[in-house]
């Protein structure tokens, strides 16, 4: 009895376990009620008597030895969770550092919630493109320089894969597969072969308005650029348009808005003027409507479309298109206070 104590006091000292239930496994076998240990005491009733008081001693040691050995093995199991003891849970936690939107997404975000009040849903195209919704279907001439390499990326030729110039895309996207009634507001990334510098960069957003159904008119088209800039800018703003061209608007007109910065007295902002350009706009020219499949003779629309970049250098006056793209932090986090 006394070897078999000795050698089971051996293979306890050596026990290894990698898991709670390798561990709870070598419990069950050594000390639950069938266990070897267990059965060693079972056998204690058959020891002579002169013998009892040192087998009885060895097999306590025996019991205890395992016990301690068996939580040792569950205890080392368990310490790389345990909580460091110099953690201080009542302590105030250390703020948290907030982000803050990009200043972009904060005048994109806002152009698109004045216009969903007046009753516009936003819509997206894709970014690559084909020559059919960039340019053909909008009016654009076979010749117009906009087709050019130098103005366009191409993908590939022939068939034309390209990348979007401008959100009028989305335009086309909408109404050839939707009947008017149409009030949309496409935001989106467009891309130019532009040289990048402070004033012009190879991709910038924009935002689309299109709303198409019967009798929209040009009062409408003014009405809603006067609500535009009185929410972007203030209540004051005035607005005016100038005759321009675009190949899928006819009439076609820029907005200028007064000056934000001196309230149009004239400032070296507006290059004392008094106004600032801030968009393109017009009816929507029916050569378009009839190629996306809507009949022209019985739905008018207009359109206009305005760069997010130029609109969030007039609100906070950036003068460097680069810092938009470039993740400097320190120009990011003067952000922070806008939503
Ligand atoms: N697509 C024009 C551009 O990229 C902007 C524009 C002008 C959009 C007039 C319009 C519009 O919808 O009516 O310069």
């Amino acid at each position: 009895m006394i070897e078999k104590i000795n050698s089971l006091k051996e293979t306890i000292a050596q026990l290894s376990a990698s898991n709670e239930a390798e561990v709870e496994a070598l419990r069950i076998k050594y000390l639950s009620k069938k266990g070897e240990i267990s059965l060693l005491f079972n056998d204690f009733r058959n020891v002579p008597a002169e013998q009892k008081k040192e087998i009885g001693q060895a097999l306590n040691i025996l019991k205890n030895q395992a016990t301690e050995r068996i939580n040792e093995l569950r205890e080392a199991l368990s310490s790389s969770e345990t909580i460091d003891d110099n953690l201080d849970l009542t302590r105030t936690p250390s703020p948290i550092k907030l982000g803050s939107r990009h200043p972009l997404s904060i005048v994109r975000n806002e152009i698109i919630s004045i216009f969903s009040r007046l009753g516009f849903t936003v819509a997206e195209g894709p970014e690559i493109e084909d020559d059919w919704h960039v340019f053909s279907s909008l009016n654009f001439a076979e010749d117009h320089p906009a087709r050019d390499m130098q103005d366009t990326f191409f993908i590939s030729r022939n068939p034309d894969v390209l990348l979007r110039t401008h959100t009028s895309s989305v335009q086309s996207r909408v109404m050839e597969h939707t009947q008017p009634p149409i009030r949309i507001i496409c935001p989106g990334r467009v891309y130019r072969n532009e040289a990048i510098s402070a004033r012009a960069h190879c991709f910038f957003h924009q935002v689309e308005a299109l709303y198409v159904d019967k009798n929209v008119s040009f009062a409408d088209l003014k009405q809603t650029l006067l609500y535009f800039a009185r929410e972007m800018f203030g209540p004051e703003t005035k607005i005016r348009l100038r005759p321009s061209y675009f190949p899928f608007t006819e009439p076609s007109a820029e907005m200028d808005i007064s000056c934000n910065l001196c309230g149009g007295k004239g400032c070296s902002f507006c290059k004392h003027t008094g106004w600032v350009e801030i968009l393109g706009c017009g009816m929507v020219d029916p050569n378009v409507l009839d190629a996306c499949g809507i009949d022209s003779k019985i739905y008018s629309g207009f359109a206009l479309g305005m760069g997010v970049e130029r609109i969030t250098n007039l609100k906070y006056q950036v003068k460097d298109l680069r810092m938009f793209s470039e993740n400097d932090r320190r120009f990011l986090e003067q952000f922070q206070s806008a939503h």
